[in-house]
């Protein structure tokens, strides 16, 4: 199937390599205009100006005509919690009534509240309300997503999860990763006992998971009231001799010394960072892991937004994610993250959309086949309505402007 998108206003993203893009550099973002993409075989095969277009690539099965549209290479959500069996508004009503997420979790709510409903759900009916999720962000952009376990905190209900997750990857479009995220909270029965839960995680659970091959990465909740920094520690040495690299919530309430740990033990990315001062940017600076910020977390809880122009300002790179969950951030609305990242976090358009593509990418390890418009890369495009040119994504908060999406070089229709 030859696929050919022509007249496009604006390309964009067309980036010469696949490198991580850090502090100025993040205000580059190449796009060529009146622009054409062709695709055969589920990839991008060339691209270019309209005037450079030949006979073959205008014979194409099926053609595209996007006079006044702005093409991208797709967002990637590298921070997920998309498989959840039951919405959170009531406690969403406690916090606008005064109490915190803190409070609300110490008194049984949050995660240990979606781990109920989670562990009395079948596997059936959790895959279909996440695939109606994974369905929606697919309409908004998203061509990658990474999907954490987690509200399970059970041998049964985390690989309950993790199969799920398993079946979303079989069955989608896109590209899905897991990721473990038992230690998310100490479970009741474990509250008064962390060496059991830490135990059990070890020597029970992860031995399982590795070998069903059930997750790519290993994620911990380090914080103060959830996981301390020697537990995190623990927990991903033992990950790391299963092979699951870590990818891990740091620094979202308190500066807990994860992103130090994070660093120490080579994260891909360490995510949140509402909290980040000096010494955690001294800890990033040097390293490879890719600081995730998750802006419709801190506007859903209210808390201060991540330090994006102190990070971008220190030589750093910024990736972006909608960390979609029931409890901190009920949408996976990438253009809404991009849009918050601009006029909550001060990042250019140009800064939001490298930290939403190619950042992104890095932050899921799928640096080499997303996140840029490149010949062999997968043909996962985002073709916008008719809009005057890409700041328009950010500009139009609230309401995407994404008109079509093209998955694995075909034009993508849900229920098709
Ligand atoms: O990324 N902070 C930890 N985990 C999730 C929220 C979990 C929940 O409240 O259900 C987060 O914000
Ligand atoms: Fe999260």
């Amino acid at each position: 199937m030859r696929l050919l998108i022509k007249n496009i206003h604006q390309l964009i993203q067309t980036k010469k390599n696949n490198e991580v893009v850090k502090g100025k550099a993040m205000k580059d973002l190449p796009m060529i205009e009146n622009a054409f993409v062709f695709c055969d075989d589920g990839k991008i095969i060339s691209f270019g100006s309209m005037n450079e277009i030949n006979e073959a690539e205008k014979n194409a099965n099926e053609i595209i005509d996007a006079t006044d549209c702005v093409v991208g290479p797709g967002w990637v959500d590298s921070h997920t919690h998309l498989v959840f069996a039951a919405t959170r508004e009531e406690e969403f009503v406690n916090r606008i009534e005064g109490l915190s997420y803190e409070e609300i979790a110490k008194r049984g709510g949050g995660i240990l509240n979606s781990a109920k409903k989670l562990q009395a759900a079948s596997e059936q009916e959790l895959f279909d309300s996440a695939w109606q999720r994974l369905m929606d962000v697919i309409d908004m952009g998203t061509v990658a997503v990474e999907i954490k376990s987690g509200y399970g905190l059970t041998f049964e209900s985390e690989l309950k999860m993790l199969r799920v997750i398993k079946r979303l990857k079989e069955k989608s479009p896109i590209a899905v990763k897991a990721t473990l995220l038992a230690a998310h909270a100490y479970p009741t029965e474990f509250k008064n006992n962390h060496r059991g839960y830490l135990d059990f995680i070890i020597h029970e659970l992860l031995p399982a998971v590795a070998k069903e091959k059930l997750a790519e990465y290993m994620d911990v909740f380090c914080e103060q009231g959830f996981f301390s920094v020697d537990e995190t520690n623990e927990l991903l040495e033992a990950a790391w001799h299963y092979g699951l690299p870590p990818k891990i919530h740091a620094n979202q309430l308190h500066h807990s010394g994860g992103v130090q740990i994070g660093v120490k033990q080579k994260a891909i990315s360490v995510d949140h960072l509402e909290c980040v001062g000096e010494e955690e940017i001294k800890s990033l600076q040097g390293s490879n892991t890719m600081p995730v910020m998750l802006p419709s977390a801190a506007f859903f809880l209210n808390l201060p937004y991540q330090p994006a122009r102190k990070i971008i300002d220190a030589g750093l790179p910024v990736a972006l994610a909608t960390d979609f969950n029931p409890g901190s951030s009920p949408s996976g609305n990438m253009n809404l993250v991009i849009s918050l990242a601009c006029t909550q976090m001060k990042m250019l358009p140009q800064e939001a959309i490298n930290a939403a593509t190619i950042n992104a990418a890095h932050a899921l390890q799928l640096e080499n086949e997303l996140g840029t418009i490149a010949f062999g890369k997968t043909a996962n495009l985002f073709i916008t309505q008719k809009i005057s040119s890409y700041a328009v994504i950010p500009y139009s908060f609230g309401k995407p402007v994404i008109d079509k999406m093209v998955l694995n070089g075909k034009i993508w229709k849900q229920n098709f």
